[in-house]
């Protein structure tokens, strides 16, 4: 009964009659069902999603064994960010609530629609942020069942939204009363260099990109504003249309399910939004900011010696407890790209300089921030031990091995070991050779211009 039901209504369903002619065979194939998705497209707003990489295998290769990691995560999602939320959202929605009349067509739904961000609460961690967390942390310990169990400190700063964040994480650890989250509340001894390099330095500013980022949005968000200005009440300027079309995201990641305004925008004015945060971030956190490399080498650092540490004595070293081999350092949004830029694990691999220009999008960067800043966007480190390890095929041996939101990313500079990771003496050096040209972080930070 089932079956012939079935027969009788795929036909109609699957093709409508009108495609019939112009459908090749099995086209759905070829495509995958392929479909654009603006919440992949949202550098630092969108909630969590697992990026695609270069296809590397995630579990360790072939006769390797992950012996400690050490991630450094993002706070999971917020209402809003204080200050994109004055610059770009607040405007936009202050000339809504006087123009509630006049929204037609695909904008019709303006006319009920109500903010979800609690002004009062912008920099918390939302509800649903903290789920996806423990979703992140539950992931984490399918990821590395024989390390979590004996992690008993976490490490978070003084904001609520990263101790908030890496309490709701741990949540998915069976063993989440024996830890400790302890706050790095001040700077001793370079104590919050690590976690927060940035706020530990004082020539740091979000200050670069801005104007840059500003030409782009002009260009674009004009266009976008006359398209959409027949079922409008008033005239969108660029600066409206960047923050309503922060709403999908923040929408998306508040309430944990799809915001209806992420259907408002096509997908070429995505990406146009997505390059401009991508350039601005390129300035402020990445490769444009001769800053960044210097900030990211904190982090590192503490990390290759803490999995030496472990090497020689089987104890980490640095107070840690005795046995713990994993190991998470809870953030904000700068310091990942810092790390990946110390590394250059999102540079093009051509050895051209990444490049910006604002009148048109660069569709070949490999600046990709919607894969490294999603909420709880993280960069994870992982030292394994390889019994027939070499690419030579001899010996075994110790490899690192870089991962950004869940994929493995090669070090370009060192990719030789098992699945394009890095034989540990040869990071080390790699790290000893970045730490000694950027040992001058305090001088450089210290400047202030
Ligand atoms: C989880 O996050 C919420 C904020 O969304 C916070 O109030 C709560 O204390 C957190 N839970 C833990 C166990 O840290
Ligand atoms: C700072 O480091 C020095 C030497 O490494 C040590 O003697 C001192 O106790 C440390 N201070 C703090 C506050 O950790
Ligand atoms: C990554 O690219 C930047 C220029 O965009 C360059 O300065 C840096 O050396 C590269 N890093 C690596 C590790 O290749
Ligand atoms: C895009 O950036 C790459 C480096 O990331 C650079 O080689 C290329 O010239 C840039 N293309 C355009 C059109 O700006």
């Amino acid at each position: 009964m089932l079956f012939s039901m079935l027969l009788l209504a795929t036909p109609v369903l699957a093709l409508p009659k009108y495609l019939d002619a112009q459908t090749p065979l099995q086209s759905l194939d070829h495509s995958q069902g392929y479909q654009f998705d603006p919440l992949l497209h949202l550098p630092g707003i969108s909630p969590y999603f697992d990026a695609i990489g270069f296809g590397l295998q995630h579990t360790a290769p072939l006769n390797c064994k992950v012996t400690a990691a050490s991630y450094i995560i993002r706070h999971g999602a917020i209402y809003a960010n204080d200050k994109e939320y004055e610059e770009f959202i607040k405007p936009f929605l202050w000339k809504l609530e006087k123009q509630r009349q006049g929204w037609s067509g695909p904008l019709k739904f303006m006319e009920k629609w109500q903010s979800p961000i609690l002004e009062d609460k912008l920099e918390d961690l939302t509800p649903s942020g903290a789920v996806d967390a423990k979703r992140v942390g539950k992931h984490l310990l399918d990821r590395y069942p024989d390390l979590v169990p004996y992690t008993r400190r976490v490490l978070a700063d003084k904001k609520s939204r990263t101790y908030d964040t890496a309490g709701n994480l741990t949540l998915a650890f069976p063993h989440k009363d024996e830890i400790e989250i302890v706050r790095i509340l001040e700077n001793k001894n370079g104590s919050m260099e690590p976690l927060d390099p940035h706020k530990s330095c004082k020539a740091f500013s979000k200050e670069p990109g801005t104007k840059e980022q500003k030409k782009f949005i002009d260009k674009y968000g004009e266009s976008v504003s006359r398209r959409l200005a027949p079922w409008m009440p008033f005239k969108l300027t660029p600066s409206d249309v960047v923050g309503f079309q922060m709403l999908c995201g923040y929408e998306s990641a508040i309430n944990g399910k799809r915001s209806e305004i992420c259907a408002v925008f096509t997908d070429s004015e995505w990406m146009a939004y997505e390059y401009a945060w991508d350039l601005k971030y390129a300035y402020m956190v990445g490769p444009l900011n001769p800053l960044s490399p210097y900030l990211g080498f904190p982090w590192l650092q503490t990390q290759a010696q803490l999995f030496s540490y472990i090497d020689k004595h089987d104890i980490p070293g640095n107070g840690w407890p005795d046995k713990q081999r994993f190991f998470l350092s809870f953030t904000h949004r700068e310091v990942p790209p810092f790390v990946a830029t110390a590394l250059g694990l999102f540079n093009s691999s051509s050895d051209a300089r990444e490049q910006f220009p604002t009148d048109h999008i660069n569709w070949t960067r490999a600046w990709r921030m919607s894969d490294l800043i999603p909420f709880l966007g993280h960069v994870g480190m992982e030292k394994m031990t390889c019994t027939r390890g070499a690419v030579s095929g001899e010996g075994s041996g110790d490899f690192i091995r870089f991962i950004a939101n869940t994929a493995p990313r090669p070090i370009p500079d060192c990719q030789n070991g098992p699945g394009a990771s890095c034989p540990f003496d040869d990071f080390k050096k790699l790290i000893g050779k970045g730490s000694a040209k950027h040992k001058n972080f305090h001088k450089v930070c210290d400047e202030e211009d």
